[in-house]
């Protein structure tokens, strides 16, 4: 997929993996919209890219599909979403034999997997409709996993099983959307260098990084976009959920 004056949307594009992803897509040339909640880092985004913020808290589904009609009233229908919205909040089960509330696992899901499948049939719809490219192509979209939906650690049930849910759904919308010339494709990032998520494990930077095969760092959110724009680019990657990881088994 070419992306001079493609339109994007990159939601969670505010902070971290999203922020550098929106940043890469901007400079190949796209029409770039930042989804997010947080109205003070979207619009620094948006300002730095040259692109448009759109603030909006994406757990909220209409407020979500309100945000994802007004970038295509701005950008035209979006031919690369990126999903990158996500919250990390671990919480035992069983804390002092208390059951964890179930609100807050509802809440974790509805953020990390439910808003990624709303933007996710939005953006499919979209897509659908337009004109095809080279091979048939009409769109491309990527949603960020986590390594938690395979190799989950304690506290991280909500985290793990919302985002299991993202790995589950992307072979079949692959194979479903795959009629319209939609490519999905899911990344599971390791442990990245992001400055508001997983502020625990930064904390215990050097002994997580000393225990990763190689190379023994954190991933650079670059690295994070970089692929993300080699998975546009490249259509034979399709129906899989990549780990970028640096070889990481939690
Ligand atoms: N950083 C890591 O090590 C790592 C590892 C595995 C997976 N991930 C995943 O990568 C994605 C990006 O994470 P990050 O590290 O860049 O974190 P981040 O906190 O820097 O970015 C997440 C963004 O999502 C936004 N967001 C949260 N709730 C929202 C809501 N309800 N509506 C709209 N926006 C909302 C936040 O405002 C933030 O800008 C997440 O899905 C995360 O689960 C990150």
């Amino acid at each position: 997929m070419d992306l001079w004056q493609c339109s994007a949307v990159v939601t969670g594009g505010a902070s971290g993996l999203g922020a550098e992803t929106a940043l890469h897509l901007a400079e190949a040339g796209a029409k770039v919209a930042v989804i997010d909640i947080d109205p003070k880092g979207v619009e620094a985004v948006a300002t730095k890219i040259g692109g448009l913020g759109v603030p909006c808290d994406l757990a909220d589904a209409e407020a979500a599909e309100a945000a994802w009609s007004y970038a295509r009233e701005m950008h035209g229908p979006a031919r690369v979403l990126v999903n990158c919205v996500g919250r990390a909040h671990p919480q035992r089960i069983l804390d002092r034999g208390k059951p964890m509330p179930l609100e807050a696992f509802r809440y974790l899901v509805e953020v990390n997997l439910i808003s990624t499948f709303n933007m996710m049939r939005l953006a499919a719809a979209d897509m659908a409709s337009l004109a095809s490219k080279t091979d048939g192509e009409r769109g491309v979209i990527i949603s960020t996993a986590s390594v938690s939906a395979y190799e989950g650690q304690i506290g991280e049930a909500a985290y793990s099983a919302s985002k299991g849910g993202v790995v589950s759904m992307i072979l079949p919308a692959a194979r479903e959307l795959g009629e319209a010339g939609i490519r999905v494709i899911g990344i599971a990032p390791g442990l990245f260098s992001t400055p508001t998520l997983f502020t625990l494990e930064r904390d215990l930077n050097a002994r997580l990084a000393s225990q990763m095969p190689f190379p023994h760092r954190f991933g650079d959110p670059a690295e994070f976009a970089r692929l993300v724009l080699h998975v546009i680019s490249n259509v034979m990657i399709n129906g899989s959920v990549l780990r970028l990881d640096g070889g990481y088994h939690r």
